[in-house]
């Protein structure tokens, strides 16, 4: 698609109006209610300390796409929370647009990993909002890895975890990362979501799993069957 526009909004006060429609138009029909506070919670994360940044791709003023990052644990992690493209544009060249930004501001702005959370396809059916295969093929288009399977925190209080995940690496700027980063992502994620670091199984395979993952580059998605599945009862 060409001739695609890109804001960068990095505050809540810059464009309330267009972060609003962002939020309304592309990321609430994209993601189930598990996956995406609600606005409130949403705005109070753009910006400011917590350092979350959102950049939307505009057709004229159309918001049609957007990607949600933020640093989380060490300085040198980032999570990219969300990117979509909107209902009605997908398979049209946005989420590649938003990607090609997203990795130049990656290679120039010192992130020394940076991951994201992806449905499993063997545990999430495709539907037609759903296609996992297809994002995970998204993905793979960018080099990214597999670092292990995942479970999304519960991001309210009312909300339960979300399961059957992987956990990508998108970007690293050196081959092998600190060890001690994926542990530190994780924990401040869940206290960051949760309230407290958890104390359940789950959890602890998780911190497990992904011990194991660092520091070299994760499976290629091609070959994801060689990740085994987070095979823990939640008990939760
Ligand atoms: C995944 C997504 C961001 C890709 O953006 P896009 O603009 O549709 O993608 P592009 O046109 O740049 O690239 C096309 C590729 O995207 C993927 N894709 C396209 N539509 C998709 C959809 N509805 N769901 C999942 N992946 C899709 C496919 O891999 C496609 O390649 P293919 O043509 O070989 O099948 C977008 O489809 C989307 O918003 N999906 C729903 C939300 C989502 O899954 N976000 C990712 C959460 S981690």
């Amino acid at each position: 698609m060409s001739d695609l526009g890109l804001v960068i909004l990095d505050s809540p006060d810059d464009e309330p109006a267009l972060l609003r429609r962002v939020f309304d138009e592309v990321l609430r029909p994209s993601f189930a209610p598990a996956e995406l506070p609600g606005w409130e919670s949403f705005v109070g994360e753009v910006g400011g300390e917590g350092g979350e940044v959102v950049l939307v791709a505009l057709d004229g003023d159309e918001p049609i796409g957007a990607a949600v990052t933020t640093p989380c644990g060490p300085a040198e992690v980032t999570l990219l929370c969300y990117l979509a493209a909107r209902p009605g544009a997908r398979d049209r060249g946005i989420g590649s647009f938003l990607m090609g930004h997203l990795l130049d501001r990656w290679r120039h702005g010192g992130a020394a990993l940076v991951v994201a959370e992806v449905h499993d396809p063997r545990c999430h059916a495709r539907t037609d909002d759903e296609r996992p295969a297809d994002r995970l093929r998204f993905y793979d288009r960018t080099d990214a890895t597999v670092l292990g399977p995942w479970v999304q925190p519960a991001l309210t209080s009312d909300g339960d975890r979300v399961r059957g995940m992987l956990l990508l690496d998108l970007f690293r700027s050196e081959p092998a990362v600190p060890a001690h980063l994926l542990g530190e992502f994780t924990e401040t994620y869940f206290v960051f979501a949760e309230g407290a670091e958890p104390v359940d199984a789950e959890y602890a395979e998780l911190r497990r799993r992904l011990a194991a993952a660092t520091p070299g580059p994760g499976v290629a998605i091609d070959d994801l069957d060689l990740v085994p599945l987070l095979d823990v009862d939640p008990g939760r």
